[in-house]
């Protein structure tokens, strides 16, 4: 028998909201506000899509679903997959100053080290992120065929990489989804060793992968071109996921004017030394027709890309000022042309602050690439109203009600 709760004292509007309502979805009185706690209730607690026999309606961009946030940085595509309904359970980065303005952003501290973690300490979740370092791995005289014949494939190859640990944690957490962030030349790297490596390693591990390279510029004034990597498990959604990337959008991005301060602190105005340095190296560099050193943003533009390197001078970047020497942005553009809230508060020094918005994943484009995962995921997994759900292990079936 469940328990009985009286509620006295309702507001008057709230009274009058609620007989219109019940009238207007012909329910009881008991059952509307029944209905209205379960709502609440059930979103306070969004359990992973994968739980059993849980009930949800599809709106569309926010179907509830759970994540990790691995190689989290300040978590720029935790900010992005939270606007989709995204509810992380764990996170791993570990540099301290990252780690200080993840914890005043999120209030939580990412775990350290990925290579010392407890692997069994990692909760189930349904989609695995990771902005993971690209690094090289050995493969000469590997051929696909012959790696397939040894005991884990291309994983053997990954040894001692951050990757490696990467596919360890997909190998014993089998996430049903992953959404890896690189930068554009992980593809180039290493003569494209690097990219069959990964690929071939998350393939065979069962995931159908995509890639794209997406450009920022579509959501913030930045050229910014990062590869976004998305697998699907095969066991959970068969051989045609049919996943499509978002659509760039092409008009709606804000220039570089509209995010700019008003009243810029006078620290940001480069000294007459390192400008008079800037435009030597600048011209040195062009009669040996290598092109400009600096650059100039231009306010009805957009930016080149911020990189991790920019605390240094500032030079890929400068804002031209009315006679006065030029000036590098300050941290809270870096944060705009991030795409980051206002409402975020910088907590670290400046160094760190550029480095690290220079380091981050465009929310928005986490977002929108989220969106693209969650529709898959509503049409994969909502059967009549019902999710599927994990039976045992790594195995998945409609669940039952
Ligand atoms: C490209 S950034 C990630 C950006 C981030 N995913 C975002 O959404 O904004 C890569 C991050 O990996 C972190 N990292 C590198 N090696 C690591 C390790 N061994 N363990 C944990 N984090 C590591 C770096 O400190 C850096 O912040």
């Amino acid at each position: 028998m469940a328990d009985t709760l009286l509620v006295r004292d309702v507001p008057k509007d709230i009274y009058s909201w609620i007989q219109d309502e019940r009238e207007r979805s012909l329910l009881t009185q008991n059952e509307f506000v029944l209905h209205i706690l379960r709502e609440a209730f059930d979103s306070s607690n969004q359990l992973p899509l994968f739980a059993p026999s849980r009930r949800v309606e599809v709106v569309p961009g926010a179907l509830p679903f759970t994540f990790i946030d691995l190689f989290a940085g300040i978590g720029g595509m935790r900010l992005g997959l939270e606007r989709v309904g995204g509810k992380c359970l764990y996170s791993c980065e570990w540099d301290r100053y990252a780690q200080k303005t993840y914890k005043s952003w999120f209030d939580e501290m990412p775990h350290g080290d990925i290579r010392k973690i407890d692997l069994a300490t990692i909760p189930d979740h349904d989609v695995l992120a990771a902005g993971f370092p690209c690094q090289p791995f050995s493969i000469a005289g590997v051929s696909k065929k012959k790696s397939l014949g040894r005991e884990h494939g291309f994983k053997d190859l990954t040894q001692g990489t951050l990757f490696f640990h990467l596919a360890t944690i997909i190998e014993l957490k089998r996430p049903p989804i992953l959404l890896l962030e690189n930068v554009k030349n992980l593809k180039a790297h290493d003569g494209g060793k690097t990219w069959q490596v990964i690929k071939s390693t998350l393939q065979d591990l069962h995931y159908e992968i995509f890639d794209r390279v997406l450009d920022a510029a579509g959501w913030v004034p930045q050229h910014r071109e990062r590869v976004f990597i998305v697998g699907f498990d095969k066991h959970v959604f068969g051989d045609n996921v049919g996943f499509e990337f978002p659509v760039v959008p092409s008009a709606s991005a804000p220039k570089l004017k509209a995010i700019l301060e008003d009243k810029p602190d006078p620290k940001y105005t480069l000294t007459s030394h390192l400008w008079g340095y800037l435009q030597q190296y600048a011209q040195r560099h062009r009669e040996k027709g290598n092109g400009f050193g600096f650059g100039f943003g231009d306010p009805e533009g957009i930016t080149r890309t911020l990189s991790a390197r920019y605390f240094k001078d500032g030079s890929e970047i400068l804002i031209r000022q009315p006679r006065k020497n030029p000036r590098r942005l300050t941290p809270r553009e870096c944060a705009r042309l991030m795409g980051f809230p206002d409402s975020l508060e910088i907590v670290v020094s400046d160094t760190q602050a550029y480095r690290q918005f220079g380091n981050a994943v465009v929310p928005a484009v986490a977002e929108a690439v989220g969106g693209e995962i969650v529709r898959v995921l509503a049409r994969h997994l909502v059967r009549d109203g019902s999710l599927l759900s994990r039976s045992n292990g790594n195995h998945y079936e409609a669940a039952a009600e």
